[in-house]
């Protein structure tokens, strides 16, 4: 097993993957749809952020990792990974139509010699369809499901620390898949496919929750009007039991909500808990809007700050951040809103930012913003700046 294709592969998991394989040796074909991607990819640059990635991608380009996106570079490879998108649509249902017909846009390149794995968060039972769809065509398909759980930006720090999830439908296929990923993960983990499955979607769900606890009693605490990080603070002050207590801050991006979803969807809507989670981190922003409004009355015709645009600290990834949905609503209150982000095109500095505003919101704690005093009333649910 020496020629590894990921296809989604110059996505925010494949990439970091394909680099922790060809690290390994092994010689990795990055298979995706997005030239631009692969033109940055193929000069060794990173089409997002990821912590050390690109040293590494220089030193691996065009040695052991390439991309490309023509799709018949799959017959050659000895193993094929799946890790394309899994959305949900506007009921928040599982789009496994879509899982399905990326399967089948591959199906003719692949052989049964191959070693097939799936990497993306699958709805419970979905390897079990795409190992019926694969058995059509091939009698003896080698299936696995590895399910990715690292960190985005801390990718390949954790790849190679995260014990793996193997699920396979059969001997053979796991003892393949866990020998491969044994050259990169510290320890291999046996499950069935729908206990994997759940496994994903439960390890993200898990943190979903217990972020929806820290805005509630955000919430809370600051609707009284008191300084909800003086009693996030008394809690966790040699507190053991609270150690990993996480802070207030917008839930955002693309998988904890989705997968929330997801579960929810497996466990026909009965998921309350998962649902009020929900209603929790998607709440926050109108809440701090509120907040905003009783320090400065009517926003309309104010001028807004808005600090942190992507959907997490330090990253420059924008897909499902909540401070869209903050603009959306100050825009619908007639404010003016003066967006800002150190890892995006900006129409004005930091400075000339806060400098204009009537009034700011933290969206996202990006270290360029942990120094600041603002002047203006402001509201950080993050807890960075001075109370
Ligand atoms: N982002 C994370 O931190 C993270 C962590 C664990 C698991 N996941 C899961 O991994 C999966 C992928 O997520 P992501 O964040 O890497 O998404 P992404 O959008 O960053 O990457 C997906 C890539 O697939 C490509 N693609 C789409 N259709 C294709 C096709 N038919 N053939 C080839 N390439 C195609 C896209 O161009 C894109 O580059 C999802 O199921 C997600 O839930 C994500």
């Amino acid at each position: 097993m020496n020629k590894i294709c990921i296809i989604g592969g110059c996505g925010h998991v494949g990439l970091p993957l394909g680099l922790a394989f060809a690290s390994k040796g092994f010689f990795v074909t990055l298979v995706d749809l997005n030239s631009s991607a692969i033109d940055k990819v193929n000069k060794g640059e990173l089409p997002f952020k990821e912590d050390g990635a690109e040293e590494l991608l220089k030193s691996l380009v065009p040695k052991k990792i390439i991309a490309s996106n023509d799709i018949t570079l799959v017959k050659n490879q000895d193993v094929v990974i799946f890790v394309t998108g899994t959305p949900v649509d506007e009921h928040h249902t599982p789009k496994i139509n879509e899982v399905l017909k990326v399967i089948r846009s591959y199906k003719k390149s692949l052989s049964k010699e191959q070693l097939i794995i799936l990497r993306s968060t699958l709805f419970p039972g979905s390897t079990e369809l795409i190992v019926k769809e694969l058995e059509n065509l091939l009698e003896e398909t080698k299936l696995a499901f590895c399910p990715e759980r690292i960190l985005q930006g801390k990718a390949l720090e954790e790849i190679f620390a995260l014990p793996q999830i193997v699920a396979a439908n059969s001997d053979k296929a796991y003892n393949e898949a866990a020998e491969l990923f044994l050259k990169i993960s510290p320890k291999i983990i046996r499950m069935e496919p729908r206990e994997a499955e759940l496994v994903k979607l439960m390890t993200n769900t898990w943190r979903y929750l217990e972020f929806a606890v820290s805005n509630a009693f955000y919430m809370i605490a600051e609707n009284d009007g008191l300084d909800f990080y003086k009693i996030y603070k008394a809690i966790k002050d040699d507190y053991p039991r609270a150690k990993h207590f996480p802070s207030a801050g917008l839930t955002a991006g693309p998988c904890l909500f989705k997968d929330t979803m997801q579960l929810s969807a497996f466990y026909q809507n009965n998921f309350f808990l998962g649902q009020s989670a929900m209603l929790v981190n998607e709440g926050l922003p109108n809440f701090l809007i509120q907040q905003l409004e009783k320090k400065l009355g009517s926003l309309a015709e104010k001028q807004i700050a808005l600090l942190g645009m992507t959907f997490k600290a330090n990253n420059d990834d924008t897909r499902v951040s909540l401070s869209f949905k903050i603009k959306k609503i100050l825009e619908f209150r007639m404010a003016k809103v003066l967006t800002h982000d150190p890892y995006l095109q900006n129409k004005m500095s930091l400075q000339e930012t806060i400098n204009s505003a009537d009034g700011i919101i933290l969206g996202v704690p990006h270290d360029e913003y942990k120094g600041i005093v603002p002047t203006a009333p402001y509201i950080d649910c993050w807890g960075i700046w001075p109370r």
